[in-house]
């Protein structure tokens, strides 16, 4: 028997979701079909466990910082365990509030695992094998952790970001073999965890994408905190010996480690619902390939989230996933921009921004001003003991010579993945530098920087 539908998403990822419960939002009847957990990489294996161990690294840095305070502790224990267990709460708690919301809005999901076929069939195999039908259809299969040559996961002495998240025990030695946003993350973490911490790169500089002036602070900070970081070197491959490895890169380089982190990229998973008999096309890289309005070469097929080329962010995803229902829907929203959506790095520091960096600004012709300001002299960030780190916003130079459009904004420093907002709308809403000036920003907050940034940059400061 066919089960119809008004949509029909394959994948119940952040974007697969969004979709699904937008879907049904909408007056539309949605089924969703999943093969592992709702909520996919970012609840399971991604966002949500590994920000939960930073912030155990983050407690145990605040604690260290005590003393300073006057709020004497003994030397601080971790015990992973417990922060797994806490994790795992967490998780679980989301986890069942979504399929809350999902059943909540008559949202019908199908455990197995779903292909697409000729005239809009979906198949489902395994849990509850169905056949489904619906004019249209959206792909949300998602990606999974890229590895290397020579680097095959084993689960215990080479891992990727999907077994690092379950660790009960920070190794002495590790080497992070990648410098993205999931290599610095968790750089971090284990640095600050004890373990000794080497980071290797293959790019010129690390977190690839970020404002070079953000990549070199975090850089140098990391190079503070004793983390080992090689920027331009490949890595050759692994000597195991009993349960340590020897990792090779660059000319004569080579580390001796008790775990390898492989974090260099994620591989989309564009053949995952077969596609067999439709016209769905997936590149060489495994990208579903999709127009500027997430349509397939299929009629009424879409694909989101981290199967299609833009940013693999779970809040991209959901953008995704509400757009081609409004689209689907004839209400001709405005495509999601690549280019402005906002990005945070958990990192400590923490780097957050929106928006062109001020290479990529140049590089489009735009004739930029640009001006900076460090947390240095901020009052709370005094008051909380973090100055390091910076804001910097990037205008349009306007005819008259004065900054105009805001271009970009990237932050770096304390609680800066918290702090993003008003930039992304700055940037988003094409804001210029005399409108946002006139906002008032409320004292003693980390946020009067980018006030007092944005500020600067009419020709006026008041403490910059
Ligand atoms: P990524 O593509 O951002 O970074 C991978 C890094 O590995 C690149 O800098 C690349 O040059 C380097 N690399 C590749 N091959 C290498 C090799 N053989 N040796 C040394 N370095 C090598 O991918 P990442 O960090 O794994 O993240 C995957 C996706 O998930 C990204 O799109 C990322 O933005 C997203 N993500 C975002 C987070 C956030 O925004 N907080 C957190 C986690 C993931």
């Amino acid at each position: 028997m066919t089960t119809s539908h008004d949509l029909v998403v394959i994948g119940g990822g952040p974007a697969g979701y969004a979709a699904a419960l937008f879907a049904s939002a909408s007056g539309l009847d949605a089924g969703l079909v999943e093969e592992s957990k709702l909520g996919g990489t970012c609840l399971h294996v991604g966002c949500i466990p590994a920000k939960e161990l930073l912030e155990t690294a983050s407690v145990l840095r605040t604690v260290r910082q005590a003393a300073e305070f006057g709020v004497t502790v003994g030397e601080p224990v971790v015990d992973l365990a417990v922060s797994q267990e806490r994790k795992q709460q967490v998780v679980d708690g989301l986890s069942k509030g979504l399929t809350g919301l999902l059943a909540g809005r008559n949202v019908t999901v199908y455990a197995g695992t779903g292909h697409l076929g000729v005239d809009h069939m979906v198949t489902v195999d395994g849990g509850d094998p169905a056949v489904l039908q619906a004019p249209h259809i959206v792909l949300a299969t998602g990606s999974s952790p890229r590895t290397i040559p020579g680097f095959d996961i084993d689960g215990t002495l080479v891992v990727t970001s999907d077994e690092l998240l379950s660790i009960t025990e920070a190794p002495d030695r590790v080497v992070v073999i990648g410098g993205g946003a999931i290599g610095c993350e968790f750089a971090s973490m284990l640095c600050d965890l004890g373990s000794s911490v080497t980071l290797l790169e293959a790019m010129p500089e690390i977190l690839p994408g970020c404002d070079a002036d953000a990549a070199k602070a975090v850089r140098r900070a990391f190079r503070k905190r004793k983390i080992d970081v090689h920027v331009g070197v490949l890595v050759h491959g692994h000597d195991p010996d009993g349960s340590a490895t020897t990792v090779r890169f660059g000319d004569d380089g080579s580390v001796e480690v008790d775990l390898v982190v492989v974090a260099v990229g994620r591989r989309p998973r564009g053949d995952a619902a077969g596609l067999v008999g439709t016209r769905v096309e997936v590149d060489d890289r495994g990208f579903v390939v999709v127009d500027d309005r997430l349509r397939t070469a299929e009629p009424g097929v879409y694909a989101v989230g981290d199967v299609v080329a833009t940013p693999q962010l779970a809040h991209v995803g959901f953008a995704e996933g509400m757009f081609v229902v409004r689209d689907l829907l004839g209400e001709n929203p405005v495509p999601v921009d690549p280019s402005t959506v906002p990005w945070c790095i958990y990192s400590h520091p923490e780097v957050a921004f929106a928006g062109l960096t001020e290479a990529a600004a140049r590089e489009a012709g735009h004739d930029v001003v640009v001006s900076s300001h460090r947390f240095m002299g901020n009052g709370r960030a005094m008051i909380v003991g973090e100055t390091d780190g910076f804001v910097k916003v990037v205008a349009e130079k306007g005819p008259d010579g004065r900054a105009g459009r805001i271009l970009g904004v990237h932050l770096v420093g304390p609680w800066v993945t918290e702090q993003l907002g008003q930039g992304y709308l700055a940037v988003n809403w094409e804001a210029t530098v005399d409108e946002v000036a006139a906002f008032i920003q409320p004292h003693p907050t980390l946020s009067e920087l980018f006030g007092e940034t944005v500020l600067s940059l009419t020709g006026r400061s008041l403490h910059g």
